[in-house]
Parts: structure tokens; sequence; C-alpha cells
């Protein structure tokens, strides 16, 4: 007589049932995940936060073609492009008012007599990548040049195509003088253009934050500007730090929040201020555009320190990805921290006070996420020094208003 158990015939019918939706849920949502992949701008850039310079902050619409590469040459002298500030990018003002006759964007004779393709050929021959500027509207902000908006496949041709292999690396797409249409509507057609030219264009949406393109930007393009433009104060850029910070959750390699572009070097803020200013966008992951003329070699050795720290960029882009958080706001005493790779975590101990005496600044491990009686090895990145022996419990700076302390922190035992 046989052992094997026998079922009864309702039983494989019910396990039959079972291991067929189990196939058909399992590619459904193979299928899903693979429409969402092919949803995604899949160019495969900004896996960390882009790094270069940009042309507003400084100069506004006074550009030429001369500037442009001598701030090329300036990366290159300076050591900065070697750092990873490889973007040059040319904002607003590079193009004539109007159109040619089959209504081509055309880069303005009386500055740009050379053409973008030159400025593009001598930017690429130096190592380093060039960046153009374009908008979802009828014009510019400045109101110099046309937009792209109904002509953006047109304008994509044109940025992928003056020269057969190397043109334009990376375009911000900004919001002026629309239709009044959504940017949901506005920005992705601009995105489906680059994507068909075949060449990877790095999409900076310059939407400002008007309706929260940190909920939508990841599939339209590699960064979003979370507001509106920064200038060279501390009030503004703090501001807009904070606005910036309510997004951390939804950055990620391949698309960041971008609180606008660097102010250090420009003058308008202090020496502490402006080491707050970068050390706040290195650990939220922002983009590190340069903003100041960095065709200067005395206005770039006077900021070398800030904008060339390494170990302060090396937190940027740091292959994780994670946008700092606050974790702990006691008045003008906050506290911001994330974690990086190699089970490390960079926290930030700031004094946001406008005046006042100095004042003490404390993190606790589990302000950070670090367990509360871990040994912890610090490392103070503007100091450039390891603190001797391993840390419980917290760590403490006293400094003044407007300061911060910005350290690596590796639990150790
Ligand atoms: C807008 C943008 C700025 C800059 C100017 C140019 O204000 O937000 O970053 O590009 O336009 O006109």
């Amino acid at each position: 007589m046989s052992t094997s158990p026998t079922f009864p015939c309702s039983y494989c019918l019910l396990l039959l049932l079972l291991v067929a939706a189990l196939l058909a849920s399992s590619s459904k949502s193979a299928a899903a995940a693979a429409a969402d992949r092919r949803s995604l701008i899949a160019n495969g850039l900004g896996m960390t936060p882009p790094m270069g310079w940009n042309s507003w902050n400084h100069f506004h619409c006074d550009i030429n073609e001369k500037m442009i590469k001598a701030t090329a040459d300036g990366l290159v002298s300076s050591g900065l492009a070697k750092l990873g500030y490889v973007y040059v990018n040319i904002d607003d003002c590079w193009a004539e008012k109007t159109r040619d006759c089959k209504g081509n964007l055309r880069p303005k004779k009386s500055t740009f007599p050379s053409g973008i393709k030159a400025v593009a050929d001598y930017v690429h021959s130096k190592g380093l990548k060039l960046g153009i500027y374009s908008d979802a509207g009828y014009y510019t902000c400045s109101k110099t040049q046309p937009g792209s908006l109904g002509y953006e496949e047109q304008d994509a041709q044109t940025f992928a195509s003056w020269n057969l292999l190397q043109d334009i690396d990376y375009l911000k797409y900004d919001n002026c003088f629309n239709d009044g249409s959504r940017p949901t509507i506005r920005y992705p057609v601009m995105t489906r253009a680059l994507m068909k030219t075949g060449r990877p264009i790095y999409i900076s949406l310059c939407e400002w934050g008007d309706l929260h393109p940190a909920e939508w930007g990841f599939n339209v393009g590699n960064s979003w500007r979370t507001t509106n433009d920064i200038s060279d104060t501390w009030e503004s850029m703090i501001s807009k730090a904070d606005e910036n910070e309510v997004y951390a959750h939804l950055a990620r390699p391949g698309g960041w929040n971008d609180p606008d572009m660097l102010e250090v070097g420009n003058g308008g803020m202090t020496e502490n201020e402006y080491v707050v200013h970068f050390s706040l966008w290195a650990i939220s992951k922002s983009p590190l555009l340069l903003g100041f003329d960095v065709a200067n070699a005395t206005a770039t050795r006077a900021v070398a320190h800030i904008v060339g720290n390494e170990e302060v960029i090396r937190i940027n882009q740091d292959p994780l990805g994670v946008q700092a958080k606050k974790t702990r706001m006691m008045g003008s005493r906050e506290i911001w921290a994330g974690p990086i790779s190699g089970y490390r975590f960079v926290v930030m101990l700031l004094n946001r006070a406008d005046a006042g005496d100095d004042d003490t600044v404390t993190a606790y491990w589990d302000d950070v996420g670090i367990p509360a009686k871990s040994l912890v090895e610090v490392r103070d990145v503007w100091e450039h020094k390891t603190l001797g022996r391993a840390v419980a419990g917290n760590i403490s700076a006293t400094m003044p208003p407007r300061s911060c302390k910005l350290y690596i922190l590796k639990p150790v035992g």
C-alpha cells in the first residue's frame, strides 16, 4: 500500500489557483516596475550633485565668450576642476532677442561672435562641460531672448547639434513668461525633446519651487530648484537652506533638490557665513555651482579654502546621496545630520543667532541616528583634525553667532 499522502482534488485546485495568482501578480508588478523605469529620464546623469560654475550670480547679463573661456581656464588653473567643478554654465542673455528665419535660437553676435559651438569646443578641450540656459515660456527671465515654449524639439536639437560629438551637456530650464499652464505640462516637453536627441544632457529644472517640483521632478530632471533666487546675504542664504530642507526625503542619486547657486566669494557675507553657506549646500546634496568670478585668480584664492575643501566636497559627492535634515531645533541652535557611506554620519552644529554672545550647541548621538551608547570617532572637516580619542554620548562646540561646526562621525565601538 502506498504511504504517500493523498490530497483531495479541491486542495490541488486551490494550490494551482494560488500559484497562478502569484505568477500573475509578480509579472504584473514586474511590468509596472518596467513601466516606471521607462518613465524615468534615464540619462544616467547626476548620480552625485553636479559641480561647476554659473554666470548669473556674479555677472547677470554681462557675459560674453571671452569671459566664459577665461572661466574655463580659471577652473583648470586654480585646481577647482580637478576637485570636480566641471560644468561651465552660461545663464541668461547669451542669445539674440529673436530667432532666425528658420526659427532657430541665435547666439548674440555682439557678445558671442564665434558662436556657442566654438565656446563648447574650447570648454571641452579643457576637459570641462558646457551648460546653457533656456526657459519654459515665451521669453527668458531677462526678456532679452526667446524662451523655448513651443520650440522644445527644435531647441533641443540645436543644443545637441552645435558640434557633432560634443555639445551642450547641461540645460538650466527657467520658468518666466510662460502661458499659465502647469510646469508639470511644460517641463516634460523639453525633457522628452532632449531625450530624443540621444545626447545625455543634465536637466536642471528652474521652476523656483512653485509646484513642489521635488514631488514630480525625478521623472523630468536631474535637479529642481526648490526656492526663489538667492542673493548674497545671510538672510537670503539661510532661508533658501530652510525651504530646501523640507524636501530632503525626496532627493536621491539622479535627482537633487536645488536651493540655488552658491554666493561664496561675491562679498556680501562674512567668512563664517560663507562657511555655513558652503557646509549647508554640501550636506544638503545641493548642486555646487560656484557663482563668483572664477576667472579672477585673486578672487579664487580668497575662497579656495572654502569651496576647495575636499573633505566637505566629498560629503556632497558621497555615493549614498542622502540629504541631511534638521534633526533638532533649539531656538537659534540647530543640529543638521544625515548618513553618509561606510556607516558614517555627517553632523552640523549651527548657531544661527544673528548677534550676541558665543553659544554652545550639542548634538547627542541619538539626534544623529547613532546608538546612544556608541563610541564615536570624530573628524572636524573644517579644522581637518580627528579628535585624539573616541567620544561617548555627544559632541559639543561653542561658537559665535552665524557660524557652524561640521563633523563626520564614525561609530567605532
Ligand atoms: C531666474 C532664475 C535665475 C536666473 C535668472 C536669469 O530669475 O531663477 O537663477 O537664471 O532668471 O534671468
